[in-house]
């Protein structure tokens, strides 16, 4: 297990899409385990993979609800509104509303390439549409309004 360094907005790699995530073995489950120690390190409630600088759709979210990878995910279905703040581990120092949806379905592969279903709100749902959007190079500063700078 290690820290890995998290890349910046700025860093053109965090605007390319990920690739599908083909490998199941000990080199993705390692990716994951430091992406998790990174999280933590962080303080953070999600990460995706291009955030340490490998284009792979995978991400993880850590909330209330536990601990979550996901591996090739796609939203199937949304439902309803929220607004809230959201950071980024990538974009240091900024806050800004975005609107997501209240509710979302998402399907993925766990690190082994099981396939799961679930479904999230609140919070969770926001982290998971977050982080989703890294995998097509989306930024939630590309979508927030009232974007504000903390020090
Ligand atoms: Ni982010």
């Amino acid at each position: 297990m290690a820290i890995r360094n998290i890349i910046q907005v700025g860093d053109p790699t965090l605007r390319k899409k990920s690739f599908e995530v083909t490998d199941f073995g000990e080199k993705t489950h390692q990716l994951l385990d430091d992406m998790k120690d990174t999280l933590i390190k962080a303080n953070g409630a999600g990460l995706a993979a291009v955030q340490v600088g490998v284009l792979r759709r995978m991400f993880i979210v850590m909330v209330e609800e536990g601990y979550f990878e996901f591996v090739n995910p796609e939203i199937v279905s949304t439902s309803g509104k929220q607004n809230g703040q959201e950071g980024c581990l990538s974009v240091q120092n900024k806050f800004g509303d975005v609107e997501r949806p209240d509710k979302v379905v998402i399907k993925a592969q766990d690190r082994f390439g099981k396939p799961f279903k679930l479904t999230a709100t609140g919070f969770f749902a926001r982290a998971i549409c977050h982080e989703n959007d890294h995998l097509d190079g989306i930024l939630y500063i590309d979508k927030a309004t009232n974007i504000e700078v903390v020090n």
